[in-house]
């Protein structure tokens, strides 16, 4: 079982095992995959979520630890800070595009493979409880812009402003240079991506978004992207990712995870082995962040990046936890 502490030390070997693979510019040199063992009695309920998202953790873990199912879970857990005002990369004053709109990514996906998505949405605070009633009560898996604002206020949701006076003007503040780049670890943290696994064994995963600050208008990074942002396999594992969407949706970055969990790997690797997928992939991978974290069936639970400074979030029942990833980058 996957303890934190565990995971910690693995983190820091991980770190200096990727080295030595990149250097040897081959990933041959990835230690024998420590096989995931089947029989381990599972560590649940538990909850992860990218970045310092205590407090969402905590209102997942609330649900869970009352019997709650792992999908009410990961929808109360991100809808935290898609209502966080002063969150500004999620939700409701998350960072407009450049042309001043506050658009939004989302998604949601069970253990059953339902899942539903909402992407370039507006006006909508969250847009997590969209995706998941595409999911519910629609026969499609992705609506995106006016068809999910409209499927939305079909559906009761409010029309909201989302742009808050300190992101108004931060954006005026960007117009007087346009700069456009990512920034790497914006004000420390970018997307939250939550996973659950409650008690009766099910997992859930959410991923939701402002995306990068001022793109441009229409454009959509990996968090509403099943199998990019977000991947679910109630048979081996979930798993989400943050960062730069671009370089996430080129590999598939979620769903490869899984199925580096699939083949052995425990969560830790995968997500090592993943973000390596990513370096490859990407020449310029020393200017963008990018990270994983994973949850298997059996609880364990693992993350990493390219960028040193990432984190994420942990509840289960040994208590919270704010865990640093292993990075490729030192
Ligand atoms: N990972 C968030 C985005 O690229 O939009």
């Amino acid at each position: 079982m996957g303890t934190r502490r565990d995971f910690i030390k693995n983190s820091a070997l991980g770190g200096t095992l990727l080295g030595s693979t990149l250097s040897l510019s081959t990933s041959s040199a990835r230690p024998q995959a420590q096989r995931v063992n089947k029989n381990a009695a599972a560590n649940k309920p538990v909850v992860i979520a990218t970045w310092k998202n205590e407090r969402a953790v905590a209102a997942a873990w609330n649900v869970l630890s009352k019997g709650g199912s792992a999908l009410d879970a990961v929808e109360t857990g991100v809808k935290v800070p898609e209502g966080d005002p002063h969150d500004t990369s999620v939700g409701y004053g998350g960072r407009p595009d450049r042309d001043g709109m506050v658009t939004l990514d989302s998604c949601i996906m069970d253990h059953d493979s339902n899942c539903g998505a909402v992407a370039f949405l507006q006006h909508i605070k969250h847009p997590v409880s969209v995706a998941r009633k595409v999911m519910t009560d629609t026969p499609h898996v992705m609506m995106v812009g006016d068809g999910a604002l409209k499927f939305a206020l079909d559906q009761g949701f409010k029309k909201e402003d989302l742009l808050t006076e300190e992101s108004r003007a931060h954006w005026l503040k960007w117009l007087e240079t346009a700069e456009y780049k990512p920034v790497i670890n914006i004000e420390n943290h970018d997307t939250i991506g939550m996973l659950t696994l409650d008690s009766s064994g099910k997992l859930s995963g959410a991923c939701t978004t402002s995306g990068m600050a001022y793109k441009m208008n229409g454009r959509v990074g990996d968090s509403p992207i099943i199998g990019a942002g977000l991947f679910v396999d109630g048979d081996i594992g979930a798993a989400t990712a943050t960062g730069m969407g671009e370089a996430v949706i080129k590999v598939a970055g979620s769903h490869l995870v899984v199925e580096l969990m699939r083949q052995g790997l425990d969560p830790n690797e995968a997500c090592q082995a993943a973000v390596e997928r990513v370096i490859a992939k990407e020449p310029k991978y020393k200017e963008i962040q990018v990270g994983f974290i994973a949850l298997n069936i059996h609880g364990e639970y693992g993350g990493y990046c390219i960028q040193p400074g990432f984190n994420y979030a942990l509840y289960e029942n040994n208590g919270p936890g704010l865990i640093d990833a292993g990075h490729a980058l030192k």
